[in-house]
């Protein structure tokens, strides 16, 4: 690939993983020439003995080291993905520690009625639902044809938010049946406005249009559904973790990290003890504003009539 090309391909996927932040109205290309935020540690988590933390995408990637940051602190985790070498040699990793606990649950979040199936194990084997940390995701920033889920939605759409939307509807009595639970949803700062005349791009399909149409969708979502949560003793937040880190997403994407998976565990770990209201976007720690469609009530309603209806037929 010539040289000129690689430079502005990578620029394209450095937006996609995270620095497309269109809410803050700067313009992109100056988006991605700031240097990446200093580190900083999270406020330390505190002793999560007795409590239950599903990590979706925990086999490999930030989820995987924010499921051993959890499991350090004490917490029985319940690590989730497709890859089931990947799943128990992190369960194994976490038992030899000694540290928390761990059990692994195979699900393929491309299909919904595996979303189902994972739920209906997770309630069957747990009293209590602490943490939901929706982090599993897909970014194939560069294709030009979209894929599809088994049940024929648009893939980013597919896993990245409804198989998350689901989840968090069918372990809904779980996570209150105990005061002070927290669902977090691992977005990006890569968002643009959902398409409401194709959402699932058959007419108009770019890559990285689809996550970050797929990374807006569930931050519309982590507001929409935060006041009646709240209600039910549960915060939620979703954020930025940090921009291109060092995982398997960004390595097959063959970009340079810019970011180390630490800065992203810290992210989700301040998301997690957080003081900030719940519904809060952040990028890494910090509170901002994300795309404008986000705080557009009916568009969140148009997002929400839409999960409902795909999910009735499934
Ligand atoms: N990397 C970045 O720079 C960056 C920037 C901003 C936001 N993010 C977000 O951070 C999250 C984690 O990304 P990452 O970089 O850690 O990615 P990663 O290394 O590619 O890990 C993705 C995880 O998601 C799981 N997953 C993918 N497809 C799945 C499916 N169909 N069903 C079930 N699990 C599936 C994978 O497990 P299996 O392979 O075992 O299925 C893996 O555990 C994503 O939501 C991503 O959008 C990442």
């Amino acid at each position: 690939m010539p040289q000129p090309l690689r430079t502005v391909l990578a620029r394209v996927v450095t937006l996609s993983l995270g620095l497309a932040l269109a809410g803050a109205g700067l313009p992109a290309v100056a988006l991605a020439q700031q240097p990446a935020a200093s580190f900083k540690m999270a406020p330390p988590l505190p002793d999560l003995s007795g409590k239950v933390a599903l990590v979706t995408g925990s086999t490999d990637g930030l989820g995987r080291d924010v499921a051993r940051r959890l499991a350090a602190a004490g917490a029985h985790v319940l690590i989730t993905g497709r890859s089931v070498a990947r799943g128990d040699s992190l369960v194994d990793e976490i038992t030899t520690s000694r540290k928390g606990s761990a059990r692994f649950y195979r699900a393929d979040l491309a299909s919904l009625a595996e979303v189902r199936r994972l739920a209906d194990a997770v309630k069957r084997d747990n009293q209590r639902l602490d943490l939901l940390i929706n982090n599993a995701g897909v970014g194939f920033v560069f294709d030009s044809t979209p894929k599809f889920s088994a049940e024929g939605h648009e893939m980013h759409f597919a896993v990245n938010y409804l198989a998350h939307y689901l989840l968090i509807k069918q372990l809904l009595p779980l996570i209150v049946a105990n005061a002070e639970s927290r669902i977090i949803n691992v977005s990006s700062g890569s968002q643009e406005a959902i398409d409401f005349d194709d959402v699932m791009m058959t007419k108009r399909f770019t890559g990285a249009r689809g996550y970050a149409q797929s990374k807006l969708a569930q931050i519309l979502m982590t507001i929409d559904m935060a006041p009646a949560l709240e209600r039910q003793g549960v915060l939620t937040y979703s954020l930025h973790p940090a921009t291109t880190m060092a995982t398997t997403m960004a390595r097959a994407l063959n970009v340079t990290p810019r970011s180390t998976i630490a800065e992203g565990v810290e992210s989700v770990v301040n998301a997690i003890v957080t003081t900030e209201p719940t519904g809060t976007y952040f990028n890494r720690q910090v509170p901002i504003r994300a795309h404008q469609q986000a705080y557009d009530s009916s568009a969140r309603e148009k997002l929400r009539l839409l999960s409902e209806r795909l999910l009735a037929g499934h």
